[in-house]
C-alpha cells in the first residue's frame, strides 16, 4: 500500500483503519497545503498520557489527585464509589452518549464538589503531580518538541483539570509556549485554598459546546484550516467543532480498554484507530510525514 511505503508505521500491529485509502489521501493534501496550514487538537488524559504502564492503570487528572496525600481517606472511598460507578457507564458500547450525558454530568459535579471540600491548596499542587504516577505515552518530547519546533499549534482540550494536566507537562519539560489548553480550571480564594470551579464545566460529552465557547482561538488559527485530531473517547470527536474553515482532518483514536465491544464504533468514527498502543508513534510518524 502506497501509505504504508511513506509512513511504515501505519502497518504497525496496533493500527486499524477502515478506509487507508482515504487516509492516505487526506495526509497527502494536508502535506501539499504544507505544515503551516496545520494545527492539532488533543485529548489529555488517555491520549497524551499513558492508559496503563507494566499491567497497572495510569492516573487520570482527577486521579492524580485523588490519589494524593490532600484528600482524606473518607473522600477518597467516595471518590472511588464514584469511579466505579460512573467509568463503566463512560465506556459501555450498549449505552448512546445522549443516555450517559446526564450521568456522566452527575459524575463531573459530583466528583467536584468532594475536591471543593477539601480545601486543596495551590501551592501543594506541584508536589502531588512529582509524587503521582502520571505518566504521559512514549514519545512525548518528540510529538511536543517537533510541534513546537516547527510553530505548529497544539491545542490540548481536556475534561480534566487544567491546573493539574499543566503541572504534568511542565514538570515533564514541553509546556512550550505553542501550547493552549481548554480545560476546568480551579478557582482559588485569596489565601490559595480550592473554593470552586472556574466557567463552564467540560465534561466528556461536551467538547462541541466547550470549542463554540472559545471562538476566538479557533479564529486567531483560520489560517490553519488542516487539522489532526486526537481522542481516547467518542467525545473527543467534537473536540475540533470550532475549527473555522476546515479542509482536511485525520481522526486519531486510541482504544485502550473494552476493544471488542468499542472496535466497531470507533473504526466507523476515527480514521486511525490505535489498539492498546501506549505509544506516540505513529502520531510522531505523521507529524514528520507532514513537516
Ligand atoms: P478526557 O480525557 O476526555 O479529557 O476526560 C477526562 C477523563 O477523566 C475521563 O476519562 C473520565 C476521567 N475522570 C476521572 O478519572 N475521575 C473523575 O472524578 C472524573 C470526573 C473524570
Ligand atoms: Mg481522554
Amino acid at each position: 500500500m502506497l501509505s504504508n511505503v511513506k509512513i511504515p508505521e501505519l502497518s504497525n500491529p496496533s493500527v486499524y483503519m477502515k478506509n487507508p485509502k482515504r487516509v492516505q489521501e487526506i495526509l497527502q493534501s494536508m502535506v501539499k497545503a504544507g505544515s503551516n496550514t496545520v494545527q492539532v487538537i488533543s485529548d489529555f488524559d488517555m491520549t497524551l498520557t499513558r492508559f496503563a504502564f507494566n499491567g497497572k492503570r495510569c492516573p487520570t487528572c482527577h486521579n492524580i489527585l485523588d490519589n494524593s496525600k490532600l484528600i482524606s481517606e473518607d473522600c477518597k472511598e467516595k471518590l472511588k464509589e464514584l469511579l466505579n460507578i460512573y467509568y463503566p457507564i463512560e465506556i459501555d458500547s450498549s449505552r448512546s452518549i445522549e443516555e450517559k450525558l446526564p450521568l456522566m454530568v452527575e459524575w463531573w459535579t459530583r466528583a467536584h464538589e468532594l475536591l471543593v471540600q477539601q480545601e486543596i491548596r495551590k501551592d501543594l499542587l506541584a508536589m502531588v503531580v512529582r509524587e503521582s504516577d502520571a505518566m504521559l505515552r512514549d514519545g512525548y518530547q518528540l510529538f511536543f518538541n517537533h510541534l513546537h519546533e516547527h510553530s505548529i499549534p497544539l491545542l490540548i482540550f481536556s475534561a480534566g483539570i487544567g491546573d493539574i494536566l499543566e503541572e504534568v507537562i511542565l514538570q515533564a519539560g514541553v509546556f512550550h509556549s505553542n501550547v493552549k489548553v481548554f480545560s476546568n480550571y480551579m478557582d482559588f480564594d485569596e489565601s490559595g485554598v480550592l473554593r470552586a470551579f472556574k466557567g463552564e464545566l467540560i465534561h466528556i460529552y461536551n467538547k462541541r459546546e466547550g470549542a463554540l465557547l472559545n471562538t476566538g482561538h479557533f479564529q486567531e488559527l483560520r489560517t490553519r484550516p488542516n487539522v489532526l485530531l486526537m481522542g481516547d473517547s467518542l467525545g473527543d470527536l467534537t473536540m475540533a467543532d470550532g475549527v473555522q474553515d476546515m479542509e482536511n482532518i485525520v481522526k486519531i483514536g486510541f482504544l485502550n480498554d473494552k476493544v471488542e465491544e468499542r472496535k466497531q464504533s470507533y473504526l466507523d468514527s476515527y480514521d486511525i484507530v490505535l489498539v492498546k498502543d501506549e505509544t506516540l508513534e505513529v502520531p510522531n510518524a505523521i507529524l514528520l510525514y507532514l513537516t
